[in-house]
């Protein structure tokens, strides 16, 4: 695992404020307290997201500060290509192979006399894992020979990895709170993430130090459920927890396997079929009477598995401690799934880069989904491509009932529905691979000098 000492890492955000403060003098708040502050001193990342539809590449430019830098007229350079490595099962060269373009655009990005110090990363997340025998190994090897042969970038041993949802979840929580201008304050400014990935969903939010003493412990070879973090000055507690089984695809499966073979009532009226996920098929058709909401949310609550046993702390679903739900939660962004399927039904304008809505407007959406047919449905959600109309009941009631019965956050709190956030005069995404590049460029030597200033 490369990415895995994420927490362990200091992290060198010294913002000027920060530092006349520590001097104690305001004078001194205009001076440049860094003697090579002459050259502009600034840093690339180049951060790959092998996903399972497609892989992207995404390079980043900061300041000696860690602030954004542009690169053109936007804070971020992106670039994709389809399909992802694991469409290359059998195959590890050319999947090797099908990141050269993105590779090539990022180094063209990157100035020349930087290269040898930008460095390069790339995270698959959660299609790679799926595939048999050493399917996954042998293509991560067949990318970091690639990189190392034909990059003139930073690539280091660890630099071709499988992350895991911790991590994609600790660094989500990373990049939302550096955008929003929130890290270097108290835990409870802090904002907690919420991502609904295919496979799983993840929960990230800091909590007080007290809260992260007395974290339950897990069970060996598990991620604990607490990660430190120091960032721009503070220590925070960062609880985390990656819930396998319960992302937007997954979790059909797991509402599927409730009705074991028979009628579902999350299912539109109209349709008749199968779905098929990691490998096992499972019949899908409503009952005669069509889809209902209210039976539709029974099934979704015993596919949560709310009674799962919960020793001496509270719980989320499926046995899993809730964090203890403090300060660091008030204020949640909902990531991923839940910014697109609310994009594709309408709920949220086209051209909105985030939205605050409240949690029930997700159930009367639901209810609006669940009372159509699969022909109806067809024609009023245009955007939702054709695989996921079937489901279109089943997938709204589930984020509804994961959010308020699963993670029991109040129906009328309101919560962020992000894609994108603002950022100076841009707009920057919301996910891991920001928090990836701040953490690969805050352990680069340069910054460990800034550290030493201090
Ligand atoms: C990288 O270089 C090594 C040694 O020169 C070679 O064996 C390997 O096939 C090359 N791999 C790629 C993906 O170009
Ligand atoms: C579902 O799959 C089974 C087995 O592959 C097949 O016999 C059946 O026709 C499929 N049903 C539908 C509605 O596609
Ligand atoms: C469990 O939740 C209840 C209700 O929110 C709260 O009063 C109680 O303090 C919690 N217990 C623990 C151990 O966190």
């Amino acid at each position: 695992m490369g990415f895995q000492s994420l927490f362990s890492f200091l992290f060198l955000l010294l913002p000027t404020v920060y530092s006349s403060q520590y001097l104690g003098n305001n004078l001194l708040s205009n001076r440049k307290i860094f003697p090579k502050q002459e050259e502009a001193i600034t840093s690339y990342a180049a951060i790959f997201d092998a996903g399972s539809t497609g892989s992207r590449v995404h390079v980043f430019h900061f300041d000696q500060n860690l602030d954004l830098l542009y690169i053109g007229n936007n804070l971020e350079f992106h670039q994709r290509v389809t399909p992802g490595l694991s469409s290359y099962a059998d195959k590890p060269e050319k999947a090797a192979q099908s990141l050269i373009p993105l590779l090539e655009a990022a180094e063209n990005v990157v100035p020349q006399d930087l290269h040898f110090k930008t460095p390069l990363k790339l995270g698959a997340t959660a299609g790679l894992r799926l595939l048999e025998g050493n399917a996954a190994e042998n293509i991560l090897n067949a990318v970091r020979d690639m990189f190392k042969n034909r990059s003139t970038l930073n690539v280091q041993s660890d630099a071709v990895a499988i992350i895991d949802g911790t991590q994609e979840g600790s660094y989500l929580w990373l990049a939302v709170n550096y955008l929003l201008g929130r890290l270097g304050k108290k835990f409870s400014k802090t904002v907690g993430v919420v991502d609904l990935g295919g496979g799983s969903v993840q929960m990230a939010y800091a909590v007080s130090r007290n809260t992260a003493k007395n974290a339950p412990l897990v069970p060996d070879g598990e991620d604990p459920y607490i990660k430190k973090l120091y960032a721009k000055g503070k220590n925070y507690d960062l609880y985390v927890h990656s819930y396998l089984h319960y992302g937007t695809e997954a979790s059909r499966a797991e509402i599927l396997k409730v009705s074991d073979g028979s009628a579902n009532p999350c299912i539109l009226a109209g349709y008749d079929g199968n779905y098929t996920y990691s490998e096992v098929e499972y019949a899908v058709y409503p009952p005669s009477s069509g889809s209902s909401y209210d039976a539709c949310r029974e099934i979704v609550l015993k596919a949560l598995k709310l009674n799962e046993p919960c020793s001496r702390h509270n719980c989320t679903f499926g046995g899993i401690w809730d964090g203890g739900r403090g300060s660091g939660q008030r204020t949640i962004y909902a990531t991923s799934s839940f910014y697109y399927l609310p994009l594709d039904v309408g709920l949220i304008d086209a051209k909105a880069h985030n939205a605050v809505v409240r949690v029930v407007d997700l159930e009367n959406l639901a209810k609006r989904a669940c009372g159509k047919t699969f022909e109806e449905a067809k024609s009023s959600y245009p955007h939702l491509s054709k695989e996921r109309v079937p489901f279109v009941c089943m997938d709204i009631a589930y984020q509804y009932t994961l959010l308020v019965d699963g993670f029991g956050i109040d129906p009328l709190q309101e919560i962020t529905l992000a894609k994108e956030i603002e950022y100076k005069d841009a707009i920057v995404e919301t996910a891991w691979p920001l928090g990836t590049a701040i953490e690969a460029i805050s352990s680069l030597p340069k910054f460990e000098q800034l550290m030493y200033f201090m």
